[in-house]
């Protein structure tokens, strides 16, 4: 019989749905020893929280979430909830000698990060960042090639990360459903939310950012206030941040974000180009790598598209026959399989709290250098 972890999960957002899904699959699909229980939920709305825990199955919920850490039958906390509230609920739960699983980003700025992962390190606990575009099987792929040395020497690394959702000036900001356009909640826009994924993904692809230089843009300065309405206040938010890097290992980098590109959803792709070869990732098509082969003979030279179904593919050989396609839910349970794998190994899992906080940094350095115009240093440990 596995070993029952006892799950209590904070927010029943979107990340609170996707996290519940992947707790009551993964042993259906992963062999592990390890068996997550459905503990507890936890969100302010006793009606709401109770009506997404008979949904989801979760056997009892709190109103409160110090309640939910306090409790002696909660062996993990798994924090969904907006930014400004990870750091105050990890250090606790740590406190608490409890598992901690957070959402991305880590923290709303490095200082916060770095408080959390000495938290975590100092009680001893294990703990995770959900950075699940990690876990696309056509990421991981992309992550073997280059382990494999098949980019070889990398020269250039371009990422983007596009959507369109705040375009309209008559959206509000902040309240229970568009915190992301809160300065307070959020700690930054488009840097934090969507580029710390880009940047995660960067740093394992392609090692440390050693430099940035960076510039943002605010297109709606004001806003009205979700919770008040009529109140109008300034957005305090980057709407769009673009940014050049150097990397450690002598690579150059551009990345690029935005809210405001009209017809895109969720655009996140990159591309790297190396001496061996090149990759190129797009999320709106995830079951798919391309990737380029200089080995390959002249008269077959040519981008491959390769669909990533094989059961020699990373994770695939638990899901479907080749050629059908898994989903985005499926990166968490990915995760949630390798944290679990993780912990019965007590090799851990990566990113965690102190992988995640290189993110952080990188993050703070672009906001920094979009202030001061300069190139800025990315600080690390
Ligand atoms: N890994 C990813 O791809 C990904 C995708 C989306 C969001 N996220 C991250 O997940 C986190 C949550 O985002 P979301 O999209 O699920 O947000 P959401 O707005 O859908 O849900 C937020 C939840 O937090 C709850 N909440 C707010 N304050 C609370 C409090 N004081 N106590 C208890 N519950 C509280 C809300 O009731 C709600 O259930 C954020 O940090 C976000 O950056 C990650």
């Amino acid at each position: 019989m596995p070993k029952p972890l006892n799950i209590g999960i904070i927010g029943y957002g979107f990340m609170g749905r996707a996290h519940s899904n992947a707790y009551r699959k993964v042993n259906q699909f992963f062999t592990l020893d390890t068996q997550p229980v459905l503990k507890a939920a936890c969100a302010r709305s006793e009606d709401t929280i109770r009506e997404f825990a008979d949904n989801w199955g979760w056997e009892s919920i709190e109103t409160d979430w110090r309640a939910l850490v306090a409790r002696d039958d909660i062996d993990a906390i798994d924090i969904c909830v907006p930014n400004n509230l990870h750091r105050e609920i990890a250090i606790a739960a740590a406190q608490a000698g409890k598992i901690v699983l957070c959402e991305k980003p880590l923290a709303r700025n490095a200082q916060e990060g770095l408080e959390m992962a000495q938290a975590v390190e100092a009680a001893g606990v294990a703990n995770m960042v959900w950075f699940n575009y990690r876990r696309i099987p056509a990421i991981s792929l992309a992550k073997q090639l280059v382990d494999e040395g098949r980019v070889g020497r990398c020269f250039h690394y371009r990422a983007e990360y596009l959507q369109d959702w705040t375009i309209s000036p008559e959206l509000p900001q902040g309240g229970e459903t568009l915190w992301r356009l809160d300065i307070d909640a959020a700690g930054s826009g488009v840097t934090g939310d969507l580029l710390a994924h880009s940047i995660d993904t960067a740093i394992w692809l392609n090692g440390p950012i050693a430099s940035v230089t960076a510039m943002t843009e605010t297109f709606i300065k004001e806003r009205e206030l979700q919770d008040e309405p009529g109140v109008v206040q300034p957005v305090g938010i980057d709407d769009a941040c673009a940014f050049l890097v150097r990397f450690a290992n002598g690579s150059m980098g551009t990345f690029e974000s935005t809210r405001y590109a009209r017809g895109r959803k969720n655009y996140n792709t990159f591309e790297m180009n190396g001496d061996a070869g090149s990759l190129s990732f797009d999320l709106e098509d995830a079951h798919r790598l391309q990737y380029f082969d200089d080995g390959d003979d002249d008269h077959v030279h040519g981008w491959r598209d390769v669909l990533v179904t094989d059961s020699e593919h990373p994770y695939m050989d638990h899901w479907w026959v080749p050629g059908c396609v898994i989903g985005y839910e499926h990166t968490f349970i990915h995760a949630l399989a390798d944290f679990l794998k993780g912990l019965e190994t007590g090799e851990g899992t990566q990113p965690d709290f102190r992988a995640a906080l290189q993110t952080q940094y990188v993050c703070d350095a672009v906001l920094e250098s979009a202030k001061t115009g300069r190139w800025v240093d990315v600080a690390g440990d």
